[in-house]
């Protein structure tokens, strides 16, 4: 089959996962089709695209299939995640929890990961789809949330573990795609390693640069909820570098005494989100590092830091 240009390969991205939604059965279909009617940022897509694009960045189509997969995985997460966090808004538009309960979430949930296990099988080159590994990602995505829950409330949370958690539950899913297009691609082994490795740090900035949004933005430009990790129990790091910094503010929490305001107010005095931009930025270099050792002409290693920017917040110039 023919290449395709980076805009035609977007385009049937979006179309074949509005497919995949809409035209699913009518029992299911009211649900999926409201998850259709918004949309994400589809940086997994793009990273998959563009990891996947030769030195003129034509794309291989079996791409498609792939960035199309790793979305709805990740849309199945994000439905079962709003289940775990209560959430009553996502992109903008109310959660399927809250539109029609838990339980059709959940259920909804796992039949989007079904499709997306049936649109990667429709891969033509079988070994590429094997070599992707998806099911570990999956695995490494459930654990990363799961050792989240455990750690719910935990006041003793070190950065370790924190980014153990995001690298499970954000970064696995970066790398997936990064790997995704890099065999897609037809690098060799030892490329598609640096592929893998800048997919990782994308996707560890990213949760960082959202759970720094968590503080400073608002519910309008995030499109979801804001000010909610800590009432959900989710430790983040700005939170951690306060707890590590103000040993009051620490004895106040443990003693169940804090209000938002004073959460605000202790991240804001520590600090928290200037620390947590100063990890952003070393996970910015080491991705830098590894796109300039990538084997590819100037123009690819630019899409590809048009991503690093993306996942790190930084708005790119019309
Ligand atoms: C959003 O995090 C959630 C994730 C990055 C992953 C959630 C993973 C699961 C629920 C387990 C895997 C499930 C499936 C179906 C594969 P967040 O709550 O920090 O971000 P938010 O502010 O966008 O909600
Ligand atoms: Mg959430």
């Amino acid at each position: 089959m023919e290449k395709l240009t980076y805009e035609e390969a977007y385009e049937l991205v979006k179309k074949e996962i509005h497919k995949a939604l809409t035209k699913s059965p009518r029992i299911i279909n009211e649900y999926l089709t409201h998850l259709s009617a918004s949309q994400g940022k589809m940086i997994r897509a793009v990273s998959v695209l563009i990891s996947a694009g030769d030195g003129e960045g034509k794309i291989n189509p079996g791409a498609v299939q792939a960035a199309a997969a790793i979305e709805i995985i990740h849309l199945a997460s994000l439905v079962h995640d709003d289940v775990i966090d209560n959430a009553d808004l996502r992109r903008g538009q109310e959660t399927l929890q809250k539109k029609y309960g838990k339980r059709t979430a959940v259920i909804c949930g796992d039949y989007l990961l079904s499709l997306a296990l049936k649109m990667v099988s429709a891969i033509p080159e079988g070994k590429k789809y094997l070599d992707m590994r998806l099911s570990d990602y999956i695995s490494r995505l459930c654990l990363g949330e799961l050792l989240q829950h455990i750690n719910n409330k935990n006041l003793d949370l070190t950065v370790f573990d924190y980014i153990k958690i995001i690298s499970g539950k954000t970064a696995a899913l970066f790398e997936a795609s990064f790997l995704a297009g890099a065999l897609l691609g037809d690098y060799s082994p030892e490329e598609v390693k640096k592929y893998k490795k800048i997919g990782n740090y994308i996707g560890l900035i990213f949760q960082l640069q959202d759970d720094c949004l968590d503080f400073d933005k608002t519910v309008e430009t995030a499109r979801k909820p804001v000010q909610s990790d800590y009432e959900q129990g989710v430790i983040t790091l700005p939170l951690i570098h306060a707890l590590e910094r103000l040993p009051e503010f620490r004895k106040k929490a443990s003693n169940n005494a804090i209000v938002r305001d004073d959460i605000n107010q202790a991240v804001e005095e520590a600090g928290g989100l200037g620390y947590t931009r100063q990890i952003i930025d070393r996970y910015y270099e080491k991705a830098e590092r590894y796109i300039n050792k990538l084997d590819t002409t100037w123009e690819k290693r630019m899409r590809i830091a048009s991503i690093v920017r993306m996942a790190a917040g930084i708005k790119e110039e019309a």
